[in-house]
């Protein structure tokens, strides 16, 4: 699993980092600076939950 983040999307909201804290990583600003290849299979319920919460849509999540 991958997750791509649309940076020009993300509003600062930090919901993703709620469902998701071992996963999503914001910058000092607040903005999802999340830069990772591959999510290990036991974080994968994290990623998801954390894009499903993003209310803009910023963060897709790409399955094996
Ligand atoms: Fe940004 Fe969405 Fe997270 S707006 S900080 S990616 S909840």
């Amino acid at each position: 699993m991958k997750v791509i983040v649309q940076a020009n999307r993300c509003q600062g909201h930090a919901r993703c980092l709620a469902e998701g804290p071992d996963v999503y990583v914001l910058d000092d600003l607040g903005y999802n600076s999340t830069n990772i290849d591959h999510v290990p299979p036991h974080l994968e319920d994290q990623a998801r939950r954390g894009a499903l919460a993003c209310p803009e849509l910023a963060l897709t999540i790409i399955e094996d």
